[in-house]
């Protein structure tokens, strides 16, 4: 199957490819976009002993003078600390406007090499070798990039688009199955706010073993394609692209109440499933949608029950950046392939949050 292309037609524009066998290939394809100068090769330790030495080879060989920077992997990395070490790494290596940041990795090195490429000389070229599912599917298209604080996840960033992304699905096969899990949870969030077709395609497959790379090929370019859309209409998040925190605000806060142990995608697993019981309870959808979500989200092995009380649960919700004063934006379905934002007041919020958590007990 030949490498497929979605143009991302936000004010500046990109493309994202995705196929097999892009990281041997990366410095001809990134030279397409950007003309051979400094390259820094970004990743954590872990993806750095992987694939590394492929990408720093194909980046000489086109020409690029590359530097590499690796930092612990994880969560815990993405600090204003680990930021400032990249920063002093590109000025320590003398590297100027003309020259790229090159992210090789999951959503954390994403979000932290994106950022040092927006802050370095306030704005240098970047690109995106997403390594992981989540990354192809969600964080390396769209521009957002950030750090934690102590106070929360991703709290400082700011919106910069890559110049390219290469989305080589080869790089999956190194995934864990929780990782790789973790990233259908984003697939099948796709399929639940805007496409029925892909959800019904996930519901009848029997996990990861049954998904070839064509089909993964296909799967990623759909969402891809979607998120595109979103973003190419709304790129600084005041509407529509809300859409895509479907599950993620209680994600979120079940993610900081149980510290981080559990992953995103499993969060958001259960953050998608209160959400639809909210909306069934509602009559804003009809019932049924919550279990045909539950099956899709067993067929990955991922978690739609929590047992965390409500009271916390609802103060780490209210502390989200995504509330605004005393209104909070919940995205509800309105059946499979179909979801709606709406602004709640605070303590409505509470109210809908808590009936949903005891249908999901
Ligand atoms: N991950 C959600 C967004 O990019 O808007």
């Amino acid at each position: 199957m030949d490498n497929v292309t979605v143009a991302i037609k936000t004010k500046k524009p990109y493309p994202v490819k995705i196929g097999i066998d892009m990281l041997n290939k990366c410095g001809e394809l990134i030279s397409a976009e950007i003309k051979p100068c400094r390259a820094a090769v970004i990743s954590d330790e872990n993806v750095m002993r992987l694939y590394g030495q492929p990408v720093r080879e194909s980046l000489e060989e086109a020409g690029y003078r590359v530097s590499s920077f690796a930092f612990p992997a994880g969560e815990k990395s993405k600090t204003p600390q680990t930021l400032f070490k990249m920063l002093d790494f590109l000025a320590e290596n003398g590297f100027d406007r003309s020259d790229a940041v090159v992210a090789l990795g999951g959503g954390v090195t994403g979000d932290l090499a994106g950022l040092a490429a927006a802050l370095y000389m306030r704005g240098i070229n970047f690109v995106q070798i997403p390594t992981s599912l989540l990354a192809m599917v969600d964080s390396s298209v769209g521009g957002k990039t950030a750090v934690n604080l102590e106070q929360g996840k991703n709290l400082a960033g700011v919106f910069k688009q890559p110049e390219l992304v290469l989305c080589d699905v080869k790089a999956l096969k190194s995934l864990s199955d929780g990782e790789f899990s973790c990233g259908m949870a984003e697939i099948i969030k796709y399929a639940v706010i805007c496409d029925e077709e892909l959800f019904d395609f996930l519901c009848g497959i029997d996990g990861r073993k049954a998904l070839s790379q064509e089909a993964l090929i296909k799967i990623i370019t759909r969402c891809i394609e979607i998120k595109g859309g979103i973003v190419e209409r709304d790129e600084f998040e005041s509407g529509e692209r809300r859409l895509l925190n479907f599950g993620h605000t209680i994600g979120h806060a079940i993610e900081k109440c149980c510290g981080y142990s559990i992953s995103h995608g499993q969060a958001v697993g259960i953050g998608m499933t209160i959400m639809t019981d909210i909306s069934e309870k509602l009559g804003f959808c009809r019932n049924g949608e919550k279990e045909r979500l539950i099956k899709t989200l067993r067929n990955f092995d991922l978690p739609f029950e929590t047992r965390l009380s409500a009271d916390v649960l609802c103060d780490a919700v209210m502390s989200d950046k995504k509330r605004s004063g005393d209104k909070i934006v919940l995205v509800l379905p309105r059946q499979i392939g179909d979801c709606v934002c709406r602004s709640f007041c605070i303590s409505e919020a509470e109210g809908l949050i808590r009936m949903g958590l005891e249908g999901c007990r």
